[in-house]
């Protein structure tokens, strides 16, 4: 069977930085409320940019690190929650702003903040029709726009951003080790958008952040544990895992769980809060950007949010 290897990452942040400070100028908050529940102490708001705007941008940096040629993409797909527009859909606006080729798919999919692990499952599926092309997955996301800044439980956690990476199958038999999970539910999480934006249900994102983080914490253990039993390996064989970056305290709460150092947790969710859907391959770049995945080296990738929905990929780089 053979493996997914990403081979190229890229990220945009949009607008510019606002700091938990500048926020609860705004908001009743304080920097040592949500630096204490959550590790955030910034995220982006985007200012003009859409949504294909920034996933563009994000992709473009993906495909001039891959160094790959346009026309080799077989397939565009957009993971995001927060689409501008119900259709076309942001994967289609990505086409034409990267000017892609024209005989590819391209599509969003919606599995909230689980939706880059879904896609690395789809993109896999899509490529063994055509192995000798790449895969172009982007996870971006405008939260700020289904954001109620009148609810501190909520607005303070989220950011706009894009993540994005090229991706193809390994030449050698890898394996592709990976696992999803849906469980219907509208109450934990949920975000009504743009369809019921003119209804008197409210829009925005809501959710019980308690129940919220109880979910998550099973599910990235549980996924890290399916996935090592799969694979047939520890955890000590694996380098790094990449957390859906929420909260700083679901993430730390699985590895002291799972008995692991903390420095094996990636976390870079101080700088940008929970972008969703981006939250991963943003970390991948920035990653890549401090040298940490070197050939050869393994990420255990998990993600977690609405739907509700989860998910994790093993990467070998
Ligand atoms: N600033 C200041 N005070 C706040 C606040 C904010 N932004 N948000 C809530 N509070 C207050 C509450 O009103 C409450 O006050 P009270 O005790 O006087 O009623 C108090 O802080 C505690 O609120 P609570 O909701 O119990 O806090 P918590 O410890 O559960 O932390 C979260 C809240 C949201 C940080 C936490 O539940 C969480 O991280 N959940 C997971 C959320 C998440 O990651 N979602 C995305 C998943 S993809």
């Amino acid at each position: 069977m053979k493996g997914l290897k990403i081979i190229g990452t890229g990220k945009y942040l949009p607008g510019k930085a606002v700091s938990n400070m500048q926020l609860s100028e705004t908001v009743d908050t304080s920097d040592e409320w949500i630096v204490t529940r959550t590790g955030i102490k910034q995220r982006y708001f985007a200012e003009g940019e859409s949504n294909a705007f920034i996933a563009a941008k994000a992709a473009e940096a993906a495909i001039k690190k891959a160094g790959i040629c346009k026309e080799d993409i077989a397939c565009c797909i957009v993971a995001t929650f927060t689409p501008d527009q119900v259709t076309p859909s942001v994967a289609c606006h990505v086409q034409k702003l990267c000017n892609l080729p024209e005989n590819i798919m391209a599509y969003d999919i919606n599995a909230a903040c689980t939706g880059f692990l879904y896609g690395l499952k789809t993109v896999y599926g899509l490529l063994l029709q055509q192995p000798e092309k790449y895969a172009l997955l982007i996870g971006s996301e405008i939260i700020s726009k289904y954001l109620n800044f009148e609810d501190r439980t909520t607005c303070i956690l989220f950011g706009d951003g894009g993540g994005a990476a090229v991706v193809k199958l390994t030449t050698e038999e890898k394996g592709f080790y990976c696992v999803t999970g849906c469980r219907g539910d509208i109450e934990i999480i949920n975000c009504p958008g743009i369809t019921k934006a003119h209804t008197d249900i409210p829009s925005f994102i809501a959710m019980n952040g308690k129940e919220v983080f109880r979910f998550a914490a099973d599910a990235v253990q549980k996924c890290i544990e399916e996935i090592l039993h799969k694979s047939h390996l520890k955890l000590e064989d694996i380098d790094y895992v990449v957390c859906h970056q929420a909260n700083e305290r679901i993430i730390s709460h699985v590895y002291k769980k799972l008995d692991a150092p903390s420095e094996k947790f990636f976390m870079n969710l101080q700088h940008y809060g929970n972008t969703s859907a981006a939250s991963i391959p943003i970390a991948l770049d920035d990653m890549a950007k401090l040298g940490l995945l070197k050939e050869g080296v393994k990420t255990l990738c998990i993600g977690f949010g609405a739907g509700l929905t989860w998910g994790g990929v093993l990467l070998e780089w």
